[in-house]
């Protein structure tokens, strides 16, 4: 398999073929620098988050949002809250910050990215040993910033094992956002697409809208039209009679928690949509970093589910859509069997049915 192997080859092939790509989040001067999501696609409003209340609740209501880029965003906002270890010269208090912690890690729960990136870094920090809080945060600060670059390099890889599964004409459908947005480097999904492009592929995507948050109408057009890849919106429900009427060659999403089994937990509508494309024939691939796997979850049952507020569901900004005091059920994410899945594309290669991460090292949360 053709593989760069590097990032200046992606660099160049980035710039050769203007591919715009947004970055989500990055940390500069001790703060969180990051594209405020809920305002696109109509303004690009950036926002320098410098307390952990505020990026908790920009995590909320989805300012910075997707599996990997809450795992950057995790590891950055532990710098916040290790705040006043910067220039401490006592002993580290690791039961404390773990306490203090809580909150970040448990702002979104579904994505364990999140938990993941925090409880990797305060592994790795606690094992060297630091003499005191101020070692001790520039040692969690490199790990950051070295778990943010992982991410991008992850991205890549992921990208180049996907891009191999697409035609030169590929039409693929997406749900919800993967891109760039949703990660520290080009996505998992849309990394797939991007990756594709750079060597050369003409692949279009229909982009379904992505009730009731719209991630898939306002960031992942958003982003494809930038990068100038072909990109059709299209409700929820019109990827089943899409997939009857058009060719479509595959269907890549994303994920927030992969179990051993291979369940996939996703943006809410990805399970109908893995029930749709077996009933045409198509393969549905799940793109994600090693880092999503969560091998103390036996099968999808185990992983726990975000439940959103009403509003969501039944206001349109200020308009309601429904009558007043109506039950709504608003899960964020569902969970496709592995049954439906024809591959995971991770960034160390492509697992296939039977799925078993059980034996696989290094995403204990
Ligand atoms: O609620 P969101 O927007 O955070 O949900 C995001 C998704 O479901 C993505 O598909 C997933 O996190 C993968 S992002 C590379």
């Amino acid at each position: 398999m053709y593989r760069p192997g590097n990032a200046d080859w992606w660099c160049r092939s980035l710039e050769n073929k203007s591919l715009n790509i947004a970055k989500s989040i990055w940390w500069e001067n001790g703060v969180i620098h990051m594209l405020d999501q809920t305002k696109l696609p109509a303004k690009e409003v950036k926002l320098h988050i410098t307390n952990a209340d505020d990026l908790i609740e920009s995590i909320k209501r989805l300012s910075i949002r997707g599996a990997p880029a809450l795992g950057v965003a995790g590891a950055y906002g532990m710098l916040l809250v290790a705040d006043d270890w910067k220039d401490s010269s006592e002993a580290p208090d690791w039961e404390a910050i773990k306490s203090d912690l809580e909150p970040l890690r448990n702002a979104r729960p579904t994505a364990v990215n999140l938990s993941w990136a925090i409880h990797r870094i305060l592994e790795e920090a606690e094992s060297q040993n630091p003499a005191n809080k101020s070692e001790a945060y520039h040692l969690m600060k490199q790990q950051a910033m070295a778990l943010h670059q992982e991410d991008e390099d992850r991205c890549r890889e992921i990208g180049e094992y996907g891009a191999e599964l697409l035609s030169d004409t590929s039409q693929v459908v997406t749900h919800c956002n993967t891109g760039a947005l949703a990660t520290g480097g080009i996505g998992t999904a849309l990394g797939v697409i991007y990756a594709a492009v750079m060597h050369g592929k003409n692949i279009s995507v229909y982009a379904d809208e992505t009730r009731p948050l719209l991630q898939g109408a306002r960031l992942t057009a958003w982003e494809l039209q930038r990068a100038n890849i072909p990109v059709t919106v299209m409700t929820d429900g019109m990827a089943a009679p899409l997939m009857q009427r058009e060719n479509i060659d595959a269907v890549i999403v994303g994920a927030d928690r992969i179990a051993n089994n291979g369940d996939t937990a996703n943006k809410i509508g990805t399970y109908q949509l893995a029930i749709a494309a077996k009933a045409h024939d198509v393969p549905f691939y799940v793109a994600a970093p090693t880092s999503t796997i969560d091998t103390s979850l036996e099968s999808g049952e185990d992983i726990p589910i975000e439940m959103r507020g009403s509003d969501e569901v039944i206001r349109w900004g200020d308009i309601p859509t429904a009558p007043k005091n109506i039950p709504v059920y608003s899960p964020a994410f569902d969970v496709t069997p592995a049954q439906y899945i024809a591959g995971i594309i991770t960034d160390v290669g492509i697992a296939r049915e039977p799925y078993d991460f059980s034996g696989f090292i290094g995403s204990e949360k």
